[in-house]
Formats: C-alpha cells, structure tokens, sequence
C-alpha cells in the first residue's frame, strides 16, 4: 500500500473508531452509574452495574502508536476501581506494533469483529421488501428484536431507532448514532422467522438515507459474519477487524457475549 493510501485508510478507521467511542459515551449518557472514560489513547465504556455490566465493558485504542500494554493497563486499573472485572480491549489489526505488544504481554485474543465503512454516496439501496415502519418506535423495542437483556440503557437518547413490523410485529430494527458526520449503524437485527426477506437490508439502507438526508456524509459500523455480505451489498467495504483482547490476569476468563453484536 502507498503512504497516502496508509494515511487515508488510517484515518478512515480513527472516523469509525472516533463514532463507536461516541456511541458508547451516548448509550453511557443516563445508564446509572456508567460513563465513558478517555484518556489520551484509549476510551473505555464503563458499566458497572445492570444488564449492561455483563455486556458492554468494552475499551477501544484510540491512538495506534501509543504505548498499547501501559494503555491496558490503566483500562484495567479504571475497570477494577469501578468494580468491573470484565472488559475487552478492542484494538485494531492495523496497530501492529501494540497488537504485538499485548501479545508479548500475555494478554489473549477473544472475538473479533469487521468494521466496515461506506461513503454515503455510494449507498446502493437494495431491492427489498417494502418496509411498514413503525411510527413511534423505541429503543426498547430495538433491544427486545435484538434479544438483548430487558431494562438496557433505561435513558438512552440522541439516537435514531427504526423497527419495522410485519403482522403487527417487530420484526427488523436497527440504531445508529451520528458523529461529525458519520453515521454509526448498530443493533441491526431481524427476528429468525423473518429473516433471508430482504428486511435486514432494507432498515440498514433507510437509515442510510435518513443520515445522508440529515447531512452525514459516510457510515460506519463493526459487523458480524451473518451480516458482512448484507452490508457489503449495500456498498459497505470492510476496513480491517477490531480484535478483542483480555488482560493476563484475566486468566483466560471470557465475558458473556451478545446475542448481536453491531459494536455496542
Ligand atoms: C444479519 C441479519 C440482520 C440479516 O437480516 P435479514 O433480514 O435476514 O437480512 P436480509 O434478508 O436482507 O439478507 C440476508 C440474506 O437473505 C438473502 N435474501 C434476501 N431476500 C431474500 C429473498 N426474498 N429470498 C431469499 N433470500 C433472500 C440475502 O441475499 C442475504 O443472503 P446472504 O446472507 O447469503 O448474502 C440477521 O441474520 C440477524 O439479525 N442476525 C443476528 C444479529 C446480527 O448478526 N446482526 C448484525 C449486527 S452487525
């Protein structure tokens, strides 16, 4: 890859990494007790309590050329003074020298997951069903398609939540959050018996286009595998992975992971 081609992928995945940082400080906004912590290379999502503890103690490495063992390190001290034992440290495949790092420091690779970008203007609406969106819909209703824990981030607001319905049921939803002009896509979901419709792809395209009307001018998004070619047929291109670490004491121990995972 050329040197300018580096710089435009690079900053390609701080945008993304700066907007999931930003989604996590939103859904952090009104949970009881929880906040985002930042330090100059690393943000952390701090829950210490409810349904999101078990979940959503996520960290992410800001600063690809930081000192990535020192920057767990404090992730992990700012994890054990809330009572929070634990978290992923998600860092980017890119960032080699604090990926082998962490690995020379015992820490252990978990999960992963595909962060995948789309410039709005290349969003290719998909030839879907049509869609009977509710017009009152709630985060609530976005987390119950999910088949995420009841009573998740109870005050959450500044987001954008769409769920469509299909026999007077919720059956596809997605959330997205707006950072200096991306679009942050997360809980894309559809209900198992209504899934390989076209519904999964035709909420993530609305929802593209409600952002591009608003004003956004790219999106982003951490994928899983059911939804990577859902996503790249709408124009999405992937940008690498997010690795999930755990730190050496943690022994190997791994947090229970949701049921669908779009980043949060
Ligand atoms: C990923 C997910 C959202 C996809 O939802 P969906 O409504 O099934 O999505 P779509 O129907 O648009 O597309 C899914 C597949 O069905 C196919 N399909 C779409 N319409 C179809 C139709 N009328 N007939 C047959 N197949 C169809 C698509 O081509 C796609 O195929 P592929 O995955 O083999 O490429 C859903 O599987 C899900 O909720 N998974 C669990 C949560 C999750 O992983 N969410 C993503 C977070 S990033």
């Amino acid at each position: 890859m050329r040197t300018d081609d580096q710089h435009a992928a690079r900053g390609t995945i701080e945008r993304a990494t700066a907007t999931l940082a930003a989604s996590w400080a939103r859904f952090a906004d009104g949970t009881p007790g929880a906040r985002l912590v930042r330090t100059a290379s690393v943000a952390a999502a701090v829950f210490p309590d409810g349904p999101e503890r078990t979940i959503f103690n996520n960290a992410v490495l800001l600063d690809h050329d930081a000192d990535a063992v020192a920057a767990g390190a404090e992730v992990e001290a700012r994890y054990a003074d809330a009572g929070v034992d634990a978290f992923a440290f998600w860092v980017h495949e890119t960032a080699g020298a604090a990926t082998r790092a962490l690995v020379a420091a015992g820490w252990r690779r978990a999960e992963s997951t595909l962060v995948m970008t789309l410039d709005l203007e290349a969003l290719r609406a998909p030839d879907g069903p049509e869609l009977d969106l509710d017009p009152a819909p709630s985060a609530a209703r976005c987390f119950a398609v999910n088949g995420l824990p009841r009573g998740l981030f109870p005050a959450l607001e500044g987001c954008r939540v769409l769920v469509a319905r299909q026999d007077g049921r919720d059956v596809a939803t997605a959330l997205t959050v707006e950072h200096e002009g991306d679009c942050g896509v997360y809980d894309v979901a559809t209900v198992p018996a209504a899934r390989r419709q076209g519904l999964g792809a035709a909420v993530t395209a609305r929802a593209l286009q409600e952002a591009r009307d608003r004003g956004c001018r790219t999106a982003s998004l951490q994928s899983t595998a059911a939804a990577e070619r859902v996503y790249a047929r709408l124009g999405f291109v992937p940008i690498g992975r997010f690795h999930e670490w755990t730190p050496p004491a943690d022994g190997g121990r791994r947090r229970p992971r949701r049921p669908a995972s779009s980043g949060a």
